[in-house]
């Protein structure tokens, strides 16, 4: 992890079409305020975590607190502790699709500093509450917004793009975007199909949403892509990572029995010093929506 990267200064900045959520302290006193943030107020503190809506991160408070939901993002991050330096210290991290900060966190005390970008204020309204609970304000900037909007966003150590693929309508479009953010390692995750062919198929087809099965749904409806894990690896290289390696195929120990809806297939990469993008078929929507623009 020796590159250099600009995401643990100077991070709090005014990202367009990425909105930031009150509380985080800014660390870089040299870089302007950003402007005002979200027009949401959240819930009263009372009655928390029920008062925050449905959780989704299963996260164990430094008071014993557990929050509501099925996934142990500890057991995440173990499964890659492997792959990440003992000692975080500096670090820079990008989560993207954070939801209540539960990998955030996880980083975060262990020195990291990282950007959280999630799209629903109601996940990040939790995930403000989990780092105040941890003490970790200061360590954690949440960012709401989507994925295909990091563009502004500096290069970071480490990206986390787990448990968003699949929920995406480009998934290839925002691998090749986070390629340009991430200097080092990348953590990827995608629920996956069986088979070993080169195929992804809409995520209707095998869990269904309510009033959605592939019988009744609309036509063109579509629920996220699932690929084969064959597939979700070569999309990683497509991206211009380097050396993708398949971390786990089992949907980790923390979901709830009979909830098998969750990533089936944990992969771990490193960046190329400049992403080479394999094999592109038409890079336009990239340049558009990573900014560049050309003058005639
Ligand atoms: C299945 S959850 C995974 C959360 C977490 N990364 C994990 O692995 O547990 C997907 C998260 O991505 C968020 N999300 C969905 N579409 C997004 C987008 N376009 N940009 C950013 N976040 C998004 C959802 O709100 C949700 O919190």
């Amino acid at each position: 992890m020796s590159k250099s990267s600009g995401g643990s200064q100077g991070r709090a900045r005014r990202v367009p079409g990425l909105r930031q959520l009150r509380g985080f302290v800014r660390r870089d006193r040299n870089v302007p305020a950003p402007s005002p943030s979200v027009e949401v107020e959240p819930p009263p503190a009372a009655d928390v975590p029920e008062s925050l809506g449905d959780w989704y991160h299963r996260i164990e408070l430094p008071d014993g607190t557990v929050t509501p939901g099925d996934r142990d993002q500890s057991l995440v991050y173990a499964l890659y502790d492997a792959y990440l330096p003992a000692d975080l210290t500096g670090r820079s991290v990008l989560d993207l699709g954070a939801n209540a900060g539960g990998l955030a966190i996880e980083f975060a005390k262990r020195g990291a500093y990282v950007t959280a970008v999630e799209y629903s204020s109601r996940y990040l309204f939790q995930a403000q509450w989990i780092l105040e609970a941890f003490g970790l304000t200061e360590r954690v900037e949440l960012l709401r917004g989507s994925v295909y909007a990091i563009g502004p966003l500096p290069q970071y150590d480490i990206v986390c793009y787990l448990g968003l693929a699949y929920h995406l309508r480009h998934p290839q479009l925002a691998l090749d975007l986070i390629a340009h953010h991430c200097s080092d390692t990348l953590l990827a995750s995608s629920q996956t199909i069986t088979g070993t062919g080169l195929s992804m198929t809409n995520r209707a087809t095998t869990h269904a949403a309510p009033g959605h099965t592939v019988a009744d749904r609309p036509p063109g409806f579509l629920w996220g892509w699932e690929p084969t894990e064959q597939l979700f690896v070569d999309m990683l290289y497509s991206a211009g990572f380097l050396d993708p390696s398949v971390v786990s195929t089992s949907p980790h120990r923390g979901e709830t029995p009979g909830r098998k809806c969750g990533n089936r297939t944990y992969g771990v990469a490193h960046a190329a010093s400049k992403p080479a993008r394999v094999a592109i078929v038409d890079d336009e929507p990239l340049q558009a929506i990573a900014g560049h623009w050309s003058r005639l």
